[in-house]
């Protein structure tokens, strides 16, 4: 991990407190955000926070912004703190909320950027080779000339990244960068948004775990406003178990005495039926990834009456890996690795 110096984020002890509308007038019990987040974003890298509604992924990341003051703790931005220094932070940050709003509808993609340039006092005379360059970073040049408001969702989105980095900013911070893509539009985002590093520094959320596993350096999981794991995405994997999965594709649906009888063998944590629907099949998920477990497991299956189809070994998706952590079977504490 990085040291504070080549940090291009730090928080440390970050949280924020909402007041519930209707209880303005009395005083309730705020919702707390985000509570006490420690984070440490190192120089070049695409960071990922990863989390379910309502994590505090937004709110964090406004926060880091200066789009929400903290209500404690604190954070900073290329060495400015966000709550005392937000010009420098403003200066240094690119941006991307998503959304319709931020963009001018009436006017074209390509006057959207000019304008954002004019704003963020780009010099005129790298304005349009700037613009041009990020309307064909994002896939947007052939539509340059049309109005937004006819733009479809994942043109805007497009838009709004290519705003982000209108004025070159050092860092780069995407709130869900890829909602609302197609799956070829989503691929092609990706690789811009990995393009932008080392040059730049991404901090990013997601709630797409093959996106953060294949895109991000380092992944924080974010779950009921606390970080509960902050890892490579290797590390995530490694958190919950050996890394490794054997699927065993089986005849029929076996019943619980054989399924205790693998559990016992196989000396596994987890071991999980899952019931195909077509042709009476089932695939058995064992985690561990030692070659011994198959050959302990199908002798029962076949003994059983279960004709084997296929041992296969694969990794823990970061899907798993993810759920195991949020369901709180596998909690760490926060900043474990940092
Ligand atoms: N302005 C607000 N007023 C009241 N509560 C809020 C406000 N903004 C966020 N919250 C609450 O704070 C919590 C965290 O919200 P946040 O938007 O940060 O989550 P998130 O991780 O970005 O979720 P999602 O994945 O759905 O975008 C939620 O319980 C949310 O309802
Ligand atoms: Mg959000």
């Amino acid at each position: 991990m990085s040291s504070t110096a080549e940090a291009a984020i730090v928080a440390s002890g970050l949280r924020r407190e909402f007041y519930p509308r209707h209880r303005f007038f009395r005083a309730g019990e705020p919702i707390v955000a985000v509570d006490s987040i420690d984070l440490m974003v190192g120089k070049g890298m695409v960071f990922g926070m990863l989390g379910p509604n309502g994590a505090g992924k937004t709110t964090t990341i406004k926060m880091i912004s200066t789009l929400l003051v903290p209500t404690a703790g604190r954070a900073t931005v290329a060495g400015y703190d966000v709550s005392r220094a937000e010009q420098e932070v403003r200066k240094r940050i690119g941006v991307l909320l998503g959304g319709d709003r931020g963009l001018y509808g009436k006017i074209p993609a390509v006057d959207n950027l000019r304008f954002f340039a004019a704003l963020y006092g780009v010099p005129a005379d790298l304005t349009e080779e700037r613009v041009q360059r990020l309307l064909d970073m994002t896939g947007l040049t052939g539509r340059q000339q049309e109005r937004v408001e006819g733009f479809s969702r994942g043109m805007k989105q497009r838009l709004h990244l290519a705003k982000a980095l209108i004025h070159d900013p050092e860092i780069v911070i995407l709130d869900e960068p890829t909602i609302g893509l197609d799956p070829d539009a989503a691929v092609q985002l990706r690789a811009v948004v990995r393009s932008l590093v080392p040059e730049k520094t991404v901090l990013l959320t997601t709630h797409y775990l093959a996106e953060a596993d294949e895109l991000c350096d380092r992944i924080a999981i974010i779950d009921q406003g606390r970080i509960i794991a902050e890892d490579t995405p290797a590390g995530i994997k490694r958190l919950v178990g050996s890394g490794s999965v054997l699927d065993i594709l089986v005849r029929g649906h076996p019943r619980e005495t054989t399924v205790d009888a693998i559990r016992l063998s196989s000396h596994s944590d987890s071991v999980s039926l899952v019931p195909l629907d077509r042709d009476g099949v089932s695939r058995i998920e064992i985690a561990g990834d030692c070659a011994w477990i198959s050959e302990r497991v199908v002798p029962i299956l076949i003994a059983d009456g279960y004709p084997v189809l296929e041992v296969r070994r694969r990794e823990v998706s970061l899907e798993e890996a993810f759920l195991t952590l949020t369901n709180g079977a596998h909690r760490v504490s926060a900043g474990a690795s940092t």
